[in-house]
């Protein structure tokens, strides 16, 4: 049985008093959750994010990093400077970062090779726009790239490897795919893991949904077969949604 992984992506929103506010009051509400809780948040607030989140079941993960360990690359974060603050996490090839800073399936996969390199656990999101949806090539774009993003790891990697999958169109637009549609499209992710990599290994990979996620339509997706947590980007943003997504199975 693979765990739920609930993992709140906060984008280019809070500041450390805020961060420090919210996890605070998130850990009474979460502790006896049997789902794996993760936190993404701005690279200002995770130190912030960390110290609060201390000997909790919270984890923090960053939302990018660059795939050297170090060098003149101005502005950029190491996956080794992320681990040295005791990170988890880190979300590789979000859309937004696809379609606004030029990421590539190839910086995608160099990302996840370094992630893996310095110990953190990658979230790399797949999906499609909805241009490609129209044009009927959701399935093309999803398994072209997870195979991208995931060649030339090892099977121990693949298996810890975390698969976002979030449709452009359903992100911060208030359309969620139904559940059954989300369901087919990781269905689909799974089965082309599997092609490569083998059942055991496809079997044991979280695959998220991710696009307006919120309370009232997370048991729904949950409950499928192969949506194992989600991605929440504008729910994530509020406690008491973010806590109600959480313990959805309470
Ligand atoms: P929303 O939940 O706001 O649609 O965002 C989804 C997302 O992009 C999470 O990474």
């Amino acid at each position: 049985m693979r765990k739920k992984v609930i993992a709140g992506n906060w984008k280019m929103n809070k500041l450390p008093n805020e961060t420090i506010d919210f996890i605070d009051r998130l850990i009474p509400k979460i502790k006896d959750t049997e789902n794996e809780v993760v936190l993404c948040v701005p690279y200002t607030d995770l130190f912030y994010a960390i110290l609060t989140a201390q000997n909790t079941n919270i984890k923090i993960g960053a939302q990018n990093m660059h795939f050297e360990e170090k060098g003149a690359y101005t502005g950029e974060v190491s996956g080794q400077m992320l681990k040295a603050i005791n990170v988890d996490y880190v979300i590789i090839g979000h859309s937004e970062r696809r379609q606004y800073f030029g990421e590539t399936d190839e910086t995608v996969n160099k990302k996840v090779k370094s992630a893996f390199a310095n110990g953190l656990k990658p979230i790399v999101c797949v999906g499609e726009s909805l241009e490609q949806r129209e044009n009927g090539e959701e399935k093309e774009i999803v398994t072209s790239q997870t195979r991208l993003a995931l060649n030339g790891l090892n099977n121990e990697q693949v298996q810890n490897v975390i698969i976002a999958y979030e449709p452009i169109w359903a992100i911060g637009t208030g359309k969620t795919a139904t559940s059954e549609d989300a369901n087919n499209m990781c269905k689909i992710i799974r089965a082309e893991i599997e092609k490569i990599y083998g059942q055991n290994i496809a079997q044991r990979v979280i695959i998220q949904y991710g696009g307006s996620v919120k309370p009232q339509n997370a048991k729904e997706l949950f409950e499928t077969s192969d949506i194992d947590g989600a991605l929440i980007g504008g729910a994530s943003l509020k406690v008491e949604d973010f806590e109600q997504i959480v313990n959805y199975n309470k």
